[in-house]
């Protein structure tokens, strides 16, 4: 529990409070603003200009490092936060490799196969919960594309709950208290702990057989930092974690709000079948990462929802070094502040991504906002993926999985949602969708 100078107190099923507490705090008074939250001081910067430090100051004058420490135990030693600056860097810089576009041409294939397999075991009508769905079949694709065939053939379902126990053990209690001897933090330590002797088993294995696999665990153990120095297997388990952490359920979560979202708009479901048609018409069937880059409808549909539903609701920073930012007050009135060393700085994407001055109807689902021709949330206005210095790395993979899923599930089903439209779970730290969300299927003739 953490008690705020507003009068607002904060527990983890009340991040909606927080939510309200926000935007009254912005609608009522301004556009920077500071409360005190736990002994310390939390600066607000809503909009786009306002966030521009947090997004691109350096990081001697913002960081990252003080205020995410609490995920060592999560990600391990050797790795993230465990480590200095210099070698984080590195390790990002990793990632930005994993992640160039000719490598992420050779994962279509193999997403586009597991998707494929996976939707075959469908019936030829039926009733699914949409989000156990995607969230299985979100674990199955990354197994297939980052952990490699080992795991895929061998301990899929074991990994699976490692993993699951890895996310679980993150808590608004972790934040505080990241070692606290809970029941949540011993699954997790364990889970980390067996997750090594797995994966320094294949680590080791795959370097003395000198085999050679097209999978992000390969790019991991073949990447050197700039002194020529190769990863060690503490290192490669820990980036591992840390690109399944911040992969996984953030991907599930938005490929079922993007389903939800279009079985409830069929303006942009005709549309989004529409586009697959004829896209696919062009190219025989055939869905590779050219074809990905054509379906700009379903691209926006997917923005749109993320929009509208970030899993990461809220991004914090630590103020190295004290600035000044301008923010408006309720009345557009400009002013001057300055924010000083030491103060935790927040960038709230619910708020941020709903701001009535740059999102025309803001609540409402419109992914024309996007298109050329209204060019809605340009530059830091949209922040879903953050920006600048530390923007996700998985921004292209992510759109490319649920891309993949989507063209599939458009182009084979006639889907509707029978659940009503889902609510947001925010009895978690990062908020997903509450309950099932059931959806009957039949099989398009083809
Ligand atoms: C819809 C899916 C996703 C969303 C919404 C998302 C969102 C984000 C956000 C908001 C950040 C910035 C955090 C900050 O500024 O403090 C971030 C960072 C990051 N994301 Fe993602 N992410 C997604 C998928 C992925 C995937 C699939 C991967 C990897 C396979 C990934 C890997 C990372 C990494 C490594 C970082 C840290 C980058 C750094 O510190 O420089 N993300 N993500």
């Amino acid at each position: 529990m953490a008690s705020g100078a507003g009068g607002f107190t904060i527990s983890s099923h009340q991040w909606r409070r927080a939510e309200a507490f926000i935007r009254d705090r912005y609608e009522k008074m301004r556009s920077v603003f500071t409360v005190s939250l736990l002994q310390r001081k939390v600066t607000f910067l809503v909009g786009s200009e306002e966030s521009s430090h947090f997004y691109r100051a350096l990081d001697s004058e913002v960081t990252q490092d003080e205020i995410l420490r609490f995920t060592v135990p999560t990600f391990g030693p050797g790795v993230g936060y465990a480590v200095d600056h210099a070698t984080r860097l590195e390790q990002v810089r990793f990632f930005g490799d994993i992640m160039k576009p000719a490598k992420l041409r050779t994962y279509v294939d193999l997403m586009v196969a597991e998707v494929e397999e996976y939707f075959a075991r469908w019936g030829q009508s039926g009733t699914a919960d949409m989000k156990q769905e995607l969230e299985h079949l979100v674990t199955l694709i990354a197994s297939r594309c980052l952990l490699g065939e080992e795991v895929r053939e061998k301990m899929f379902g074991e990994v699976a709950t490692l993993l699951g126990e890895i996310n679980d053990g993150m808590s608004l209690v972790t934040i505080l208290y990241p070692r606290l001897p809970i029941p949540a933090h011993r699954r997790r330590d364990r889970a980390r702990a067996r997750l090594f002797v797995i994966f320094s088993s294949i680590v080791r294995s795959r370097r003395s057989s000198g085999a050679c696999h097209g999978d992000m665990l390969q790019c991991l153990i073949d990447a050197r930092y700039k002194d020529g120095r190769a990863t060690t297997e503490t290192e490669v388990t820990g980036l591992l974690v840390t690109a399944l952490f911040s992969g996984q359920h953030t991907s599930s979560s938005t490929s079922t709000w993007t389903g939800a979202s279009l079985l409830t708009h069929p303006k942009h479901l005709r549309a989004a079948v529409e586009e697959q048609a004829r896209i696919l018409r062009r190219h025989s069937d055939r869905v590779d990462y050219a074809v990905l880059a054509e379906m700009d409808t379903l691209q926006l549909c997917i923005k749109e929802t993320l929009r509208l539903h970030p899993p990461t609701m809220m991004l914090m920073r630590l103020v190295r070094q004290s600035f000044v930012v301008s923010g408006k007050d309720s009345n557009g009135g400009k002013h001057e502040y300055e924010v000083p060393k030491g103060h935790t700085l927040v960038s709230p994407l619910l708020v941020h991504n709903t701001l009535p001055h740059v999102y025309h109807e803001p609540s409402k689902f419109d992914p024309e906002r996007f298109s050329a021709m209204r060019e809605e949330g340009a530059g830091l206005a949209y922040a879903s993926f953050g920006s600048g210095r530390h923007a996700c790395a998985g921004e292209a993979f992510a759109y490319m999985q649920i891309k993949v899923i989507w063209s599939h599930l458009l182009r084979n089903f006639e889907l509707q949602l029978e659940s009503p439209f889902p609510e947001t779970d925010w009895n978690v730290l990062t908020p997903g969708l509450k309950g099932k969300v059931m959806v009957t299927y039949n099989r398009r003739k083809s």
